[in-house]
Parts: structure tokens; C-alpha cells; sequence
């Protein structure tokens, strides 16, 4: 009975999503339906992989004084945690903002406040990120930690002004632009003793994703939530061919992929899940400091110093997507990565 009753629910609502997208071709209506099914499975994952690993998400921060940690984002949500647990550990830490006015309140209110400085960064433009990165780089020609934290989450389709799809730019494009620039000072920061890091916050979101390659702004069919686990995936697969480039080179700055874990901010303000369910979110999602935990153990986990190229959920090595690991794939993604910024491969983190 309960059987039945549950193809028939499933058959309506399959039969009403359809009736809504009837204009659509069916492989776009099939492509949507997959994905919203694996982004919710890919959720549910997640929620699970907290749980159960909720004594393992514990980091130990060092004494970092005189260290140089640039961040991006961190007025909010758990950049803002993150940026506290950096200036915890005695580093100088410099976040980029849209606002740099928003980072005033942090500057009065957390520990060693005084050691915080906010320039001024859009990620929505490569241009913005070239002014950002001149101006850190000419205060601070070493750099320890470089966090590309700030993301997006889900909207409807809009080209930046430098013509690639919103949340690719903002989450994988600039942060990749921005750690060709800063890797000159990241790799005079690194030394024997201890390399430099890279740290992308990615999401377990990119676990449904796959890269575009022929349609990278997904112009044909755009599905945001699609092009945010395109986007994720990206930044993942990013952290790793870096790292297999810097390795090759002899290079002391190793680079990581963290996921937060699944935490309660407004990323999820564009979600359906967040005003239908509120609550649920401060029931079940982390609180922004302990998504911080996964994030600050990349920066300073001793352990990890030799293992670069790491997907990190929980302070342990999480389960990632197969296509990630492919380097056909991951040097693919590289050349066109270099391509949307205008740069030479062999440039790449050169000055
Ligand atoms: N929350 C989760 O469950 C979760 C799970 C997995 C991964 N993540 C990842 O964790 C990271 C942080 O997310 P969050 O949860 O802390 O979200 P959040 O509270 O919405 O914070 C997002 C941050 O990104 C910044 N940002 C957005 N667009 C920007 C732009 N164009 N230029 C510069 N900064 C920009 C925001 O700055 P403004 O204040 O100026 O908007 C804000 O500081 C993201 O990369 C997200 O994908 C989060």
C-alpha cells in the first residue's frame, strides 16, 4: 500500500515539474531533475559526514606571529571565524572586501583586532582583483596563508563584466586569478621549515558537478544549481593541478580544498530550504565557527605540510567526485582557466 501510495506522489509531482517546464526540452528537464536530486543527496551527505565526524572537526592553532594571511570575504559568515582564528593565532591578516568599511566592527571587536586591515575586492571583476592583489603585494611582498574563501550560491544567469557566468567567476575564476598574483609572495613566505598555503573553501556541492568545457557560461541551458556545482568542482580541481604544478617546480606553497562542512549563513538565502525551514538550519547546520574548524586546520595542521592537493572535510580527507581527480581534466580546466584571464600557461604564478 504504502508502496503505491508513494509511485503515485512520485509520478504527480514528476507530472506537475514537467507540466511547469513543459517549454523546455526533455534532456533539460532531466538534466534539472538530476541535479536537484544529487544536490540533495550530496546535502543530506554532508549533514551525515558532520555527525559523524563531529569530534574529529578540532584544530589546534600555533603561534603565527609576524605571518602574513590574506583572505577573501570575512565581513560575514564563516570567513568572519576564520579571520578570528587567524588573528588568534598573532598574524597580520588582510581580508578582501566589497566594503572595507564592514571590516571596522571586527577591527573593535575581536582579539587582536588591531592586526587586521581591509582592502577593497569584487570578485565580479578581474580587474578589481588586479588592483587588490598590487596594493597587498606592495605592503606585503611575503605571504603565509591565502584563504579564497568568499562565494555565491545559486541566481539567475548574469555575465560579469569581464563576460563569464556569475557564480564561476566569483567563486573559481577570480580566486584562481588572485593565486597567480599572490603566488610570487606566497613562495618567498614558504620556507624549508614550513611551506606556504593555498586554501580554497570549496563544498561537497561540486560532488554532482561536471566542468562545461565546450559551454563554460552554460549559455545553452543554464541551471544555477548546476553552475554552482560546476563552480565548487572547479576550485577543487584547481587546488589540485596548482599543487601538482607548484610540486614540479620545487616550490615551498602547497594547495588545498577545504569543505566547511554544511553551516548556517546566508549563502543558503537564495534557497527554498531557508524559508521553508529556518529552524532546520539552526537545528542541523554547523554555526559558522565550527564551519571555520576545517578551514583553519588547512592553514595550520602540521601533518598536512607535505600533503598538498587535498579535498579536507572535517579535518580529515573527505570523499571527492572521480572527474576531480583526473588530470586530463584538471589540466583542462587550467588552460582555460588561463584562457579567461588572458595569461600564458607557462606564466602562471610567475611575475
Ligand atoms: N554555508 C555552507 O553551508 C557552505 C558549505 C560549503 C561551502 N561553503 C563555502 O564557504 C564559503 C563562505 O560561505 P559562507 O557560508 O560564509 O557564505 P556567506 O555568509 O554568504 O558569505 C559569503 C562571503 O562572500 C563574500 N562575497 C560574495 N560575493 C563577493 C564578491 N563579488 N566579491 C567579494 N566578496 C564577495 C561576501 O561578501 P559581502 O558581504 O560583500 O556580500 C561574504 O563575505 C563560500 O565559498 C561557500 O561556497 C559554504
Amino acid at each position: 500500500m504504502f508502496a503505491i501510495a508513494s509511485l503515485a506522489a512520485l509520478t504527480t509531482a514528476a507530472a506537475v515539474y514537467w507540466y511547469i517546464n513543459r517549454h523546455k526540452p526533455l534532456k533539460h528537464i532531466l538534466s534539472e531533475l538530476r541535479y536537484t536530486l544529487d544536490m540533495q543527496g550530496a546535502g543530506v551527505g554532508g549533514l551525515i559526514d558532520d555527525w559523524v565526524n563531529v569530534r574529529r572537526n578540532k584544530v589546534v592553532l600555533p603561534d603565527a606571529r609576524k605571518k602574513i594571511a590574506v583572505i577573501t570575504g570575512g565581513a560575514r559568515g564563516i570567513g568572519t571565524e576564520v579571520i578570528r582564528g587567524l588573528l588568534k593565532a598573532n598574524m597580520i591578516v588582510i581580508m578582501g572586501i566589497r566594503k572595507p568599511e564592514q571590516s571596522k566592527k571586527l577591527v573593535e571587536s575581536m582579539e587582536n583586532g588591531e592586526n587586521l586591515q581591509a582592502y577593497e575586492l569584487d570578485l565580479q571583476s578581474l580587474k578589481s582583483v588586479k588592483t587588490f592583489a598590487e596594493n597587498v603585494i606592495k605592503k606585503y611582498p611575503e605571504i603565509h596563508i591565502l584563504v579564497n574563501n568568499a562565494g555565491i550560491m545559486f541566481g539567475d544567469y548574469k555575465l560579469t563584466e569581464d563576460g563569464v557566468e556569475t557564480q564561476l567567476q566569483v567563486n573559481h575564476l577570480s580566486h584562481f586569478y588572485l593565486t597567480h598574483l599572490l603566488l610570487p609572495a606566497l613562495k618567498k613566505g614558504g620556507s624549508l621549515e614550513e611551506s606556504s598555503r593555498i586554501v580554497n573553501v570549496t563544498s561537497c556541492a561540486h560532488y554532482p558537478g561536471k566542468i562545461y568545457f565546450d559551454d563554460i557560461n552554460m549559455k545553452e541551458h543554464y541551471d544555477t544549481t548546476a553552475a554552482y556545482a560546476q563552480s565548487k568542482l572547479a576550485q577543487l580541481m584547481s587546488a589540485r593541478y596548482i599543487n601538482h604544478l607548484l610540486s614540479e617546480e620545487g616550490c615551498r606553497v602547497k594547495s588545498y580544498a577545504v569543505h566547511p562542512g554544511i553551516v548556517d549563513t546566508d549563502l543558503f538565502e537564495k534557497t527554498l530550504f531557508r524559508q521553508m525551514f529556518p529552524w532546520a538550519m539552526k537545528l542541523f547546520f554547523k554555526t559558522p565557527e565550527k564551519g571555520a574548524i576545517s578551514i583553519l586546520h588547512a592553514c595550520f595542521n602540521k601533518e598536512l605540510g607535505e600533503k598538498g592537493g587535498l579535498y579536507i572535510s572535517n579535518c580529515i580527507e573527505g570523499i571527492s567526485n572521480r572527474f576531480s581527480k583526473n588530470t586530463d581534466h584538471q589540466k583542462r580546466l587550467f588552460e582555460l582557466s588561463c584562457k579567461l584571464v588572458d595569461l600564458n600557461e607557462e606564466d602562471f604564478g610567475k611575475r
